[in-house]
């Protein structure tokens, strides 16, 4: 995410020059790619250089990158980069085809009806329509007497944020004012859009009819569970909410309830079938316009806290300019002092059925949540690993403590709400530790998270709650590693021959490392304030690009509490003549064929298919200028886990950010998302940048379904082969 109602994460400052960055780069140049327990990386460059042998430097790219182990080689060519300026357009390679979908706007449920091109849809229609900017996603198939299906299936995607210049005729106050009717509108656009598809004569539409269609939302009614429900921080004012205000009732929720999700950025889904949403940057949409003056006199003892806590995950006086807390008080963090914690959880919900309450599970953790990768291991061990992205914030992990059930889904309900939630210190020595955010966990002072002020309570299992409810003050409690701003993680299948258990993460960039401020101990720092130094898992002073680190398992059990760990790549634009040189600081370690055929940067959505491929997905600036001048606009690429190979296969329209990607079964049909076109664009001019996708296709992938112009849309694209065969082959 980025754009004018966002911090300001994703684009990177000057170049720094700080010479210190260059003994850590050499030290951890040569074995960045290698785990220390062996195996197959130990190969990874040599095997990449031997295939530019053979004179096949200027052609290599045409031909196939071979299999390796768990690893079915990809035969598409690159597609170039898309440079300035950007075509307003999808381009995929020769021999793939792809046609829109669903976009921003569509009707998914009875009722909804045919997006204007004007915006002028209410917030009732809004409510039964896809949602705003496109994220995170999962394909879940309808299965019949064991057998999945790849025609139909229900799509679960998140939709993040929306961009209240194009969400309302005259955008967010214009000649009408900034009014409730527009809260309404923009709390409805926000969540999760639940959709039934299905594949006819070879062509993708949705059931716009569907009883499954269903839009969670800034105000569905929701679930808490886990250690922290029911704590008398979750209890927020509860107010009646309705199409025309929100109504303080006088009376307190009950610590098990909230209402609404959002900002929900990358997802999850679970071996048993329910979908995982992740609240990511919540916190804008409070505001605190007296910092705390308008604290209730009955909490004044509670005061020192809530505001440490607010401090600490970017709770500000205006929030990202939503104005939401205006009309609207549920969202006033001065007067509404806890409901900010029924916030940035991963949320659980059942897609197949739509009367099912979502519910927030608490045992993972309160954060920023990018995304939950789970993976279960030989003994039936499940763990779902998880980024916290802002600059500087930690990698975590949560393993359940019952194991998971393949033969009954009911006895998989509740796994989500016991178990241990860890953050990760990757050490210099190539190896990392599972740290446990548990009461009898020592801090970095000596002192028992039990015995920090912070937590205290009357009891470990209250102590267990707050550690929750302030994951982030936990974690730097513990030590945890700082993190170049952790975005999706996704785990390598275990097939042909492959059974690691191997977990990648995108570190999307950071402009603020190279100094020599920390997240204080006590938890006291402003949330993406600090500038620490550069260490080997982050070696970058000025990280513009971003990396991709990835690790292993101790005897390959989730349960681990030590790993391994390595760089995969470090990203960068190979053709750069940015300063310092030499080094690869700014020009990164992708390996491609011609040099610099694949290179991109600020890697964030990324997903291994079931069959091998890793598909890494970009969020930079859009535009293709400044330092994307050579890499072009927002992109996703393949490569090869064994070799690091990759190549081109997807470029974006304007101004947008690729996010979000799911298969069929079979493989042969990928859904992809691209996320706001056309960004920062104003109500006077909405196309000023993009019209996409009615710049694009005059239909939707149906043939029949006419797509407006009017104002770009982010909508999620339906990717196959024209020979029928597997996506990346
Ligand atoms: Fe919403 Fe971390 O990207
Ligand atoms: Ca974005
Ligand atoms: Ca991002
Ligand atoms: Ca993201």
């Amino acid at each position: 995410m980025k754009g004018k109602s966002h911090p300001a994460n994703d684009r990177s400052l000057n170049v720094s020059g700080n010479p210190s960055i260059l003994d850590v780069v050499e030290r951890v140049d040569g074995s960045r790619r290698r785990f220390v327990q062996g195996g197959i990386g130990a190969t990874a460059l040599t095997a990449a250089g031997g295939l530019t042998l053979g004179g096949l430097v200027s052609s290599v790219q045409a031909a196939p990158v071979p299999p390796g182990p768990g690893f079915p080689g990809f035969g598409f060519t690159s597609v170039p980069a898309s440079l300035a300026p950007v075509v307003d357009r999808v381009t995929v390679p020769a021999g793939y085809s792809a046609r829109l979908l669903v976009a921003w706007g569509d009707p998914i449920m009875p009722g909804g009806v045919p997006f204007s091109g004007n915006a002028t849809e209410t917030a009732a229609q809004q409510m039964k329509s896809y949602g705003a900017h496109t994220d995170g996603m999962h394909f879940f198939p309808f299965s019949t007497g064991g057998v999945v299906s790849s025609e139909r299936g229900v799509l679960c995607a998140n939709n993040e944020y929306t961009h209240e210049e194009i969400l309302h005729p005259d955008g967010l106050v214009g000649s009408s004012g900034f009014t409730i009717d527009k809260c309404r509108k923009s709390q409805a656009a926000h969540g999760v859009s639940i959709v039934e598809l299905r594949r006819t004569a070879g062509k993708w539409s949705v059931v716009k009819s569907s009883p499954l269609g269903r839009r969670l939302t800034a105000n569905t009614p929701m679930r808490v569970s886990g250690p922290a429900a029911g704590h008398a921080w979750m209890k927020s004012k509860k107010f009646e909410i309705t199409p025309t205000g929100s109504t303080d009732t006088g009376a307190l929720n009950d610590g098990y309830t909230a209402y609404g999700t959002m900002n929900n950025c990358a997802h999850g889904h679970t071996p048993w079938g329910t979908y995982l949403t992740c609240e990511e940057n919540w916190n804008g949409y409070f505001a605190a316009p007296t910092l705390g003056a308008e604290i209730a006199p009955d909490l004044e003892d509670q005061k020192p806290q809530i505001l440490a806590n607010g401090n600490r995950y970017g709770i500000s006086r205006t929030g990202f300019g939503y104005r939401w807390h205006e009309v609207d008080p549920r969202f006033n963090a001065d007067t509404n002092p806890f409901e900010p914690n029924l916030y940035g959880w991963v949320v659980e919900v059942d897609p197949f059925n739509p009367s099912s309450t979502p519910i927030k599970r608490t045992a993972l953790g309160r954060m920023k949540h990018e995304s939950a990768q789970y993976v279960v291991d030989k003994d039936n061990r499940l763990a779902f690993y998880m980024g916290d992205d802002e600059r500087n914030e930690y990698i975590y992990k949560f393993v359940c403590a019952g194991k998971y059930n393949p033969t009954n889904r009911a006895a998989n309900r509740n796994l989500l709400d016991s178990g241990v939630l860890y953050v990760a210190r990757f050490d210099s020595d190539m190896r990392g530790r599972w740290i446990p955010l548990q009461p009898g966990t020592l801090g970095v002072n000596g002192v028992a998270l039990r015995d920090n002020p912070s937590f205290k309570g009357a009891n470990d299992a209250e102590v267990q709650a707050k550690i929750l409810i302030l994951t982030r003050q936990a974690a730097d409690a513990v030590g945890a590693t700082m993190m170049d701003r952790p975005e999706w993680t996704g785990a390598r299948p275990r097939i042909g021959g492959f059974d690691e258990i191997e977990v990648y993460c995108t570190l999307t960039n950071n402009n603020r490392r190279g100094g020599t401020s920390v997240n204080n101990p006590d938890g006291s720092t402003a949330a993406g304030s600090a500038r620490p130094p550069v260490d080997a898992a982050n070696p970058r002073a000025n990280n513009l690009y971003g990396h991709i680190i990835r690790w292993r398992e101790a005897g390959k059990s989730v349960a681990a509490t030590t790993f391994s760990w390595n760089l995969f790549v470090q990203n960068g634009d190979t053709l750069t003549s940015k300063a310092p040189l030499p080094t690869n600081d700014f020009k990164g370690n992708i390996v491609d064929d011609p040099n610099g055929s694949a290179d991109y940067g600020a890697p964030d959505g990324l997903w291994f298919d079931p069959f091998g491929r890793l598909w890494v997905q970009t969020d930079q600036a859009g535009d293709a200028l400044g330092d994307w001048v050579n890499i072009g606009a927002n992109c996703m690429v393949c490569a090869d886990p064994n070799t690091g190979m990759t190549r081109r296969f997807l470029t974006g329209p304007p101004n947008c950010e690729v996010t979000g990607v799911t298969m069929t079964p079979d493989g042969k049909t990928m859904f992809v998302g691209i996320q706001h076109p056309g960004e920062d664009s104003t109500a006077a001019n909405p196309t000023q940048f993009s019209n996409w996708p009615q710049s694009q296709w005059t239909t939707a992938a149906d043939g029949v379904t006419p797509l407006p112009g009017g104002r770009p849309r982010s909508g999620v694209v339906v990717i196959t082969k024209d020979d029928g065969g597997l996506i990346g082959s």
